[in-house]
């Protein structure tokens, strides 16, 4: 497995492949969520293609009072994840080879980062756009996958893709979960043992929610259950398009159940399907 730490070394890398190239793009402190996206880039890209993992802890995705510093960086151990899950490549930049001291282009949607975690993390989606364009174009993939996990992300990647012309295919994986149902993250980490026991209400929650006929009743729903939540600070909970992410006027379409909650200080998110009742 080649383990590329500058743009120059993995483009001698990326030169001589032949086949597709899937790029899976992560931030590191890889979990058993991030192995099984590295698995299934492994089958997207056959026998004649290859797999590049990204490890970057992006500071332009995150604000002034969030975890950039603390973020975990398991070097060794990630790069066994990779290994074992079947990697060829790794991308390790610093952040002095991703960023120039005077760099002053950025990408930025502008419709779909409005919403949801774009309003309580105002420019995050404006740093995940700007690093994902320049991984694209460092790495070229014919391909990139991204977990589900993070909904609004991979809609507005997929937005990008589309209104940029990146000749990328964007695969969604669906959000690996721990056996009580909370949704795999790096940030799980973060919890205290009495927090993590009460994390696992969060998707208790949205699948009680996504029972109800109607999308306030779908909202109301998983309201009353958050209040019930040890620890628990709601950032939002919102049904909508799965594509457009505009408020879900009617059960009769297809949506998704996006929520982020606080546990303590640590901020997580889920999302699930809401399949068009009857
Ligand atoms: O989802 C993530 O881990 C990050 O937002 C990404 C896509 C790697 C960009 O830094």
């Amino acid at each position: 497995m080649k383990v590329a730490k500058s743009v120059a070394a993995f483009r001698n890398w990326r030169k001589i492949r032949t086949g597709r190239v899937v790029l899976v793009p992560t931030m590191g402190a890889l979990h058993h969520g991030h192995a099984a996206l590295i698995r299934s880039a492994r089958k997207l890209a056959g026998r004649g293609g290859s797999v590049a993992v990204s490890i970057f802890v992006n500071p332009t995705q995150f604000g002034p009072n969030e975890d950039f510093s603390a973020y975990p960086r398991p070097w060794y151990r990630d790069a066994d994840v990779c290994r074992t899950s079947g990697a060829d490549a790794i991308f390790v930049p610093s952040a002095g080879e991703i960023y120039s001291p005077e760099h002053s282009v950025v990408v930025e949607e502008s419709t779909l980062s409005a919403t949801l975690c774009g309003q309580s993390r105002p420019g995050h989606f404006r740093g995940v756009c700007t690093v994902v364009a320049k991984l694209f174009n460092i790495v070229q993939p014919t391909h990139a996958v991204f977990g589900e996990k993070d909904w609004q992300q991979l809609a507005i990647i997929r937005r990008m893709v589309r209104d940029l012309d990146f000749p990328v295919g964007i695969v969604g994986h669906p959000t690996v979960r721990e056996p009580d149902g909370l949704a795999a993250s790096s940030r799980n980490g973060y919890l205290s043992a009495a927090e993590r026991a009460a994390a696992p209400m969060i998707y208790a929650g949205m699948r009680a929610g996504a029972e109800k006929k109607s999308s306030a009743a779908v909202v109301a729903t998983v309201g009353r259950a958050f209040a019930g939540i040890p620890f628990a600070r709601v950032d939002y909970v919102e049904a909508v398009d799965a594509d457009s992410l505009a408020p879900l006027k009617s059960r009769r379409m297809p949506g998704r159940l996006l929520a982020a909650v606080f546990i303590g200080g640590t901020r997580l998110i889920d999302n699930i399907p809401l399949p068009p009742r009857t």
